[in-house]
C-alpha cells in the first residue's frame, strides 16, 4: 500500500521534499514513461489538496496532446502558445495563474477551475511535456508551489 499524504500541519517546502521522494521512489528503474506519468498524476491528486485536475500534456510533432492526469476528461490537443499550457510549452517557463479568467486565451476545460500551474519538463533543453494542476480556489499557487512542481519536473525529464 502506498501512502504519501504528509502531514496536515506540514510546512510546504517540507511536504514538497516527501514529494519528490515519493516521485522519485515510484519512478525509479521504471523505464515505462506512461506509467510514470500515471503514478505521478495519481500521486499529485492525492499529495496536493484544492486540485480539481492533476495531470500531464505530451509534446507530439509540435502540439500538445493529453497525457496521464486525475480529474474530470479535458481537451485533448492544445497547439503551442494557446492557453494556459500551450505558452508554458512554447515558452519553456512556468506559468503561475492566480486567476485564469484574466489569462488571455485560458482554454476552460472545466468550469470550476480558477487558478493553475503550468510547469514544463524539459530533456536536452527541449520541452517533452507540461506538468498541469487546476484549482477550484482562486490563487491556490504560490512560489513554494512553483519551485516544488519545477523540482518534480527536473526529476521526471528522464523517466517520462
Ligand atoms: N486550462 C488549460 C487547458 C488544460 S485543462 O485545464 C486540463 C490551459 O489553458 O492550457
Amino acid at each position: 500500500m502506498y501512502d504519501f499524504r504528509p502531514a496536515p500541519d506540514c510546512p510546504k517546502p517540507e511536504a514538497y521534499r516527501q514529494l519528490l521522494d515519493a516521485a522519485s521512489a515510484l519512478t525509479t528503474d521504471e523505464p515505462d514513461g506512461i506509467a510514470n506519468m500515471a503514478n505521478i498524476a495519481a500521486l499529485l491528486w492525492d499529495f496536493l489538496p484544492d486540485l480539481n485536475w492533476a495531470g500531464f500534456y505530451r509534446m507530439i510533432d509540435d502540439e500538445l496532446v493529453l497525457g496521464p492526469f486525475c480529474g474530470r476528461p479535458a481537451c485533448i490537443r492544445i497547439p503551442l502558445g494557446k492557453g494556459v499550457c500551450g505558452v508554458a510549452a512554447n515558452e519553456a517557463m512556468t506559468q503561475l495563474v492566480p486567476d485564469v479568467h484574466a489569462f488571455p486565451g485560458h482554454i476552460a476545460c472545466d468550469s470550476v477551475t480558477n487558478s493553475e500551474l503550468v510547469v514544463p519538463v524539459l530533456r536536452d533543453g527541449q520541452v517533452v511535456a507540461v506538468i498541469d494542476l487546476d484549482s477550484p480556489v482562486a490563487a491556490r499557487f504560490d512560489e513554494d508551489d512553483q519551485v516544488g512542481i519545477e523540482a518534480l519536473a527536473a526529476v521526471l525529464a528522464t523517466r517520462i
